[in-house]
């Protein structure tokens, strides 16, 4: 059922015209109002009283997603039931967080070669050649888990600009580097390319790519074919989609990073927001709480773009992260059957890290015609290894910056006098907390953020699984790449060609 068909669509659309005529400053003021929208789970905070809501329209969201059953489709998801409709498959990542993965075949393999790696004395450095969801999930988590590396320095390289793959090398002795080849497929363009410099580099250096490379990929054979060695190829199964891989053997740079104890806490924390999302009531459920708000904020009150600003200087890949995850995913213009959605879905997601951010577009923010909603996300404590008072005072400084933000956004300061000193609040945003910036934590903040996509999707009726949006691009370069196939070419992109052929 598309929202539109959704029975509570149209009395919510006439609660979002009333409630814009009211100040988010005075909503902020209703009694018990930072208790009714504060959600709690063992220490993770998620406060979502700076949104355009009261607590009639809190109750119609609940019932439009109970009326959608997103509940149900979770349950069918867990369930191993085929929900990616095009590609007839089940969506299988969040079996990897499951404690029962730990008696597998497949867990026993990765973990112990995650561990030799990890100890081998001759290996300083481990680069992950990857792109997209083979990149962005595992970079992401080893810079935010940085404290809890190991001695060997965990690098990544995605852009099939050469410039990347050199400039990562460019302090590396062949000898004491491994390679990990990630790729689903084992077709993309990019990865393939640079996998190949990366092998002729350890070639002029005599030695066998095979020794000191590995494979992560859904398809074994490929990567065999390839030159890769079998006892290198660690594979996961198709169903589980390149953005919501990194719990599976994508994720071998961090375990090699933070060791196996701490992904297992990394999965575990994951796994706790499985169980929430299954077994909690809509009302109190938070990531369907915060995919409501995606839908309340982007198709009721009309704000296309969500914000996500960590204040964690080492989660500052986050949004990056997120971009892919919920605009690859939802990104779309047809539901599941295949009919026209009438309402658009994913917001555009963008977003970099506190305070840097502050002092970059906040200005927007604060004072632009156009709105977005906004997460602000903090771990109230730094780290729990042992800084010294003033650098504890310094993470104070950045918690105090990100709860100033999330109030002024709301609240602003009325200044009629000075127009341009003035602020007009109204700036909605979620403020979310955790303690501190471990595997846990992180575990949990990421399966929060994928079933807020999924959720989102659920309520939109589109097939967040799949990403047929990319191929149009990927045909055209290839066909660019073959000669004399270049009929479909406008002749703006013929008289571009031109000039590339000319010029040395
Ligand atoms: O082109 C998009 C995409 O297919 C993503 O969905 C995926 O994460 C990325 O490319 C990399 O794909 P692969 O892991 O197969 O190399």
């Amino acid at each position: 059922m598309q929202l539109n068909n959704n029975p509570h669509y149209h009395s919510l659309l006439s609660e979002a015209q009333q409630i814009k005529n009211t100040s988010l400053k005075d909503l902020m003021k209703q009694e018990n109002r930072e208790n009714d929208f504060c959600f709690t789970l063992d220490g993770l905070w998620v406060d979502i009283s700076r949104h355009y809501i009261n607590k009639a329209i809190f109750d119609s969201l609940i019932k439009l997603a109970d009326a959608s059953e997103v509940r149900e489709k979770f349950s069918a998801l867990d369930a191993g039931n085929p929900i990616n409709y095009t590609e007839d498959r089940a969506v299988l990542h969040t079996q990897l967080r499951k404690p029962g993965r730990r008696e597998t075949d497949e867990w026993q393999k990765l973990s112990a070669f995650s561990e030799a790696l990890r100890s081998s004395q001759n290996i300083q450095t481990i680069i992950n050649i990857g792109i997209g969801g083979s990149d962005l999930g595992p970079s992401m988590v080893a810079s935010a888990l940085r404290p809890f590396h190991g001695k060997q320095k965990i690098r990544f390289v995605s852009n099939v600009d050469p410039s990347d793959l050199n400039d990562c090398i460019a302090d590396c002795e062949a000898e004491t580097t491994f390679f990990l080849i990630t790729s689903k497929t084992f077709t993309t363009a990019e990865t393939l390319k640079n996998a190949s410099l990366a092998a002729d580099w350890l070639k002029r250096a005599h030695i066998n790519p095979a020794n000191q490379m590995a494979a992560i990929t859904a398809d074994p054979e490929k990567a065999l074919k390839w030159g890769m060695s079998q006892k290198h190829i660690f594979d996961f199964a198709d169903g589980i989609g390149g953005r919501y891989s990194l719990w599976s053997a994508v994720g071998l740079p961090i375990m090699i990073a933070i060791g196996n104890k701490n992904f297992i806490s990394f999965l575990d924390g994951a796994n706790q927001i499985d169980e929430h999302v299954l077994n909690t009531p809509t009302n109190q459920n938070i990531a369907i709480i915060l995919a409501l708000l995606r839908i309340w904020n982007r198709n009721f009150l009309n704000l296309p773009m969500h914000g996500i600003m960590p204040y964690d200087h080492r989660l500052a890949r986050l949004p990056a992260w997120a971009q892919q995850l919920e605009m690859e995913s939802n990104g779309k213009s047809v539901d599941i059957r295949g009919d026209a959605l009438t309402q658009p879905a994913s917001p555009v997601i963008w977003g970099e890290a506190g305070t840097n951010a502050q002092h970059s577009f906040f200005q927007y923010l604060h004072q632009g015609i156009e709105q977005q909603s906004l997460d602000i996300l903090i771990p109230r404590n730094s780290l729990g290894c042992s800084l010294p008072d003033g650098w504890k005072e310094s993470h104070k400084t950045l918690v105090y910056n990100a709860l100033a933000q999330a109030e002024a956004l709301a609240i602003g300061e009325d200044n009629q006098q000075e127009p341009h000193r003035n602020f007009p609040g109204g700036r909605v945003s979620t403020l979310i907390s955790w303690n501190t910036t471990d595997p846990f934590e992180v575990g949990r903040l990421l399966a929060l953020y994928e079933h807020i996509t999924i959720a989102s999707g659920f309520l939109w009726d589109i097939n967040s699984f799949d990403q047929w949006g990319v191929e149009l691009g990927k045909k055209k370069a290839k066909e660019l790449e073959t000669p004399n196939i270049k009929n479909d070419f406008s002749p703006a992109a013929k008289r571009f060609l031109s000039l590339l052929n000319t010029e040395k």
